[in-house]
């Protein structure tokens, strides 16, 4: 799974001037619905494991097509959300910043992944509270939108902020189908110019009055996401600044995106939503 960096040929794929990605994504060998922990989650469901497998493999392909980077962490036997690999911490400059589950099935996942940090020549520091990564921390330029409502504790915020040096704002999310910051918003651009650089996609009915108003005073540019494209886990959404890789469900998103100039590339995990999971939550970006 393994494959080497190769910078001039991802350029090349990415059409010039922007940067080829390095994400860390899980196998979904062993995924499944054993315990229910959001509201997409039913222990009655079957979960399809070989197309399940067939979505995920077509998400890496997506991503290298395109000039993206995929390594991989072993999957362990009886951590069936260990495919939501963006869960398990925040990587800017290098630097890992990870996840202490709220979920006590979902505890040992931290092991598993710093395992593989530890391996890949990272240091790993644990949160002190409750923090589930790239699920509640979403970086947009040079600084990081961070959820809280449901997951994510508003201390592991303040302790974000300190450890990389970058502001970081906290939301509040109140809707339970939307319990992590990433299944309501995403980056779709990073600014270079100073801190709310950058720009974002989100569904303003997923946070409380105060966080809207908020999102709309640094992001005036945001591409607003209906209720409906928001529950076909739209806004779980990977862009590398030109491509956002994209459930093709949300089709009234799409074609917004399309006509601010993105591309959309759409890649069907639907199986992954079972557990409430989608593109961006198989994906852990190393920055
Ligand atoms: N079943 C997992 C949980 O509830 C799904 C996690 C989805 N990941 C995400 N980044 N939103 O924790």
């Amino acid at each position: 799974m393994e494959e080497a960096f190769s910078v001039p040929a991802a350029r090349a794929a990415l059409g010039g001037s922007l940067r080829p990605r390095r994400y860390l994504m899980c196998e979904p060998r062993f995924f499944d619905v054993c315990y229910a922990i959001n509201p997409w989650m039913n222990t009655d469901t079957r979960v399809d494991a070989s197309l399940a497998h067939a979505q995920w493999s077509a998400l890496v392909k997506a991503y290298r097509d395109r000039g993206h980077t995929v390594e991989t962490a072993a999957p362990v036997e009886g951590l069936p959300d260990m495919v939501f690999a963006a869960n398990a911490a925040l990587v800017v400059d290098g630097r890992v910043f990870g996840s202490f589950f709220h979920a006590p099935e979902r505890r040992p996942e931290s092991g598993a992944f710093g395992e593989w940090f530890r391996a890949s020549g990272f240091d790993v520091h644990r949160s002190q509270s409750v923090c589930e990564g790239e699920g509640d921390l979403v970086p947009v330029g040079q600084s990081v939108l961070a959820g809280t409502g449901f997951r994510t504790q508003l201390a592991a915020h303040r302790e974000v902020q300190e450890f990389f040096g970058r502001p970081v704002t906290s939301l509040q999310l109140i809707d339970p189908r939307f319990y992590h910051l990433d299944t309501a918003l995403f980056c779709l651009s990073d600014g270079k110019d100073g801190a709310a650089g950058g720009n974002i996609a989100y569904y303003p009915g997923a946070f409380s009055p105060g966080s809207r108003e908020v999102l709309r005073l640094l992001y005036p540019q945001a591409v607003i996401a209906t209720e409906e494209d928001a529950l076909a886990f739209g806004l779980n959404s990977v862009s590398d600044g030109r491509h956002v890789f994209i459930a093709p469900q949300a089709t009234g998103l799409i074609g917004q995106l399309a006509r601010r100039g993105f591309v959309p590339v759409p890649v069907d995990v639907s199986e992954f939503r079972k557990a409430g999971g989608g593109i961006k939550c198989c994906t852990q970006e190393i920055r």
